[in-house]
């Protein structure tokens, strides 16, 4: 075998010529700089996954849709806050540094930070001991240790499809299977009979995400019940992704699986500070549950990061004692949801169920006589305007996502523009 064998693992690293490959021409036109050939492990990770097979079906061209374009274009493809960080909270750092803190701390987090996440999540009825919080480089990294404690590899995973695509790629990562189970069409909301369709013996888990990227649905108390007794009586574990709790639109809100019966045992709650309180660089979230799970998740966290930067914590705090800041991002979503729900639902073959929380529209697009990646491809070539094609996620053919963590006179100009194109293709 050629190659060179690295000395502690043993495991052969070949490094072949430059070879054209179809990521290699997306990396080349994105950064022509980076390009350094093809690298491949051998006898290494065989469960080293496809992490997104979606993006072979859409094929080289993707790039274009999740890269920064031009200052011409106008962007609606970014999940995050159009806001600062709030200055209370980035000035906590800054004291926290000025005191010196700088050194390794309590692994789960400081007890304050741990308190104030378990009184946060008092506001949703749910219930935990801040012995049974860790605090995590992100609710991405919570999610992955959420499925460290629960999965083993061939085990499988509902999906409400089409889902945030990293959920997907966790799950491979992890030897395990993602089973896309498709939401309803009409409205994105949980289909039962679907779910029952695609449960096995293998199932261990559903990931429920309300707020939902991509959708913009949330899930009402009923169907929240639902999917709880449908969890109780398939014996699965619930991974609950609440990230967009504080971005509602409706009047019911966040409803978590812990406010039903046989909820609390089985759900493992998952949010962090990034899209909320717009930290999305600070890389900061929660993990809560049972003891037996948190058990399992402090000895993950503990061989995987330690801790998060410990001057962090006091500003994480602080940003959940915020109210008004909050709020009146929150707000600011809310009414840009109204602006462009409307907008976009007034484009010709153009339909947008209504968005009912977080900062992403779903738009049904087959109408157009397009489908998404032409839509998505048209779109940025002739209007300038840069959505993502749903077919990078499995069930999201024939829609596009659209997120409106952009200003209003962008959403009105983007739209203006998108009518100019699709009036003069027919
Ligand atoms: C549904 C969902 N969960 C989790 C995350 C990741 O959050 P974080 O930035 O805190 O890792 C995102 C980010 O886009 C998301 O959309």
């Amino acid at each position: 075998m050629s190659g060179i064998a690295d000395p502690e693992t043993g495991v052969r690293i070949s490094v072949r010529a430059p070879k054209l490959t179809k990521s290699h021409r997306i990396h080349e036109r994105l950064e022509s700089k980076n390009y350094r050939g093809e690298i491949t492990i051998e006898g290494g990770n065989d469960r080293m996954p496809k992490l997104n097979p979606q993006l072979e079906t859409v094929g080289s061209g993707f790039a274009a849709f999740l890269a920064p374009p031009g200052p011409e274009v106008i962007r609606f493809t970014v999940g995050q806050p159009d806001f600062e960080t709030p200055g209370p909270v980035v000035e906590a750092a800054k004291l926290a540094l000025d005191r010196g803190e700088t050194a390794y701390t309590r692994p789960q987090g400081s007890e304050e930070l741990c308190q104030a996440v378990a009184k946060h999540l008092t506001k949703f009825n749910i219930s935990v001991e801040h012995e049974d919080v860790v605090i995590t480089p992100g609710c991405k990294q919570a999610l992955l240790y959420g499925m460290m404690a629960t999965l083993s590899p061939g085990d499988e995973v509902l999906l409400l499809s089409p889902a945030w695509p990293s959920y997907d790629g966790m799950i491979r990562l992890l030897g395990a299977t993602p089973i896309h189970v498709p939401v309803n069409r009409e409205n994105y909301h949980p289909n039962m009979q679907n779910l029952e369709e695609h449960v096995s013996p293998k199932t261990k888990v559903i990931i429920i995400n309300s707020p939902n990227n991509p959708t913009g649905a949330v899930y009402s108390r009923e169907e929240t019940r639902a999917l709880v007794e449908f969890a109780v009586k398939h014996d699965l574990w619930i991974l609950d992704d609440m990230i967009y709790s504080t971005l509602v639109w409706t009047e019911e809100g966040y409803t978590s699986p812990c406010e039903f019966a046989g909820g609390p045992e089985r759900t493992i709650t998952i949010g962090g500070w990034s899209k909320g309180w717009a930290m999305t660089g600070w890389r900061l979230g929660w993990i809560a549950s049972t003891p037996e799970v948190m058990a399992g998740v402090k000895k993950i966290n503990v061989s995987a990061a330690t801790h998060v930067p410990t001057f962090l914590m006091p500003a994480a705090e602080v940003a959940l004692g915020l109210e008004s800041e909050v709020s009146i991002m929150a707000d600011s979503f809310r009414e840009r949801r109204s602006i462009v729900h409307e907008a976009f639902s007034s484009l010709p073959g153009v339909i947008v169920p209504e968005p009912e929380g977080a900062f992403y529209i779903l738009c049904d697009v087959s109408g157009t006589g397009m489908t998404d990646i032409e839509f998505a491809t048209e779109a940025l070539e002739q209007a300038q305007v840069q959505v993502i094609p749903g077919s990078l996620m499995k069930g999201g053919e024939g829609l596009i996502r659209v997120s409106y963590a952009t200003s209003a006179e962008n959403i009105r100009e983007g739209v203006r523009r998108l009518r100019h194109w699709l009036e003069s293709r027919s």
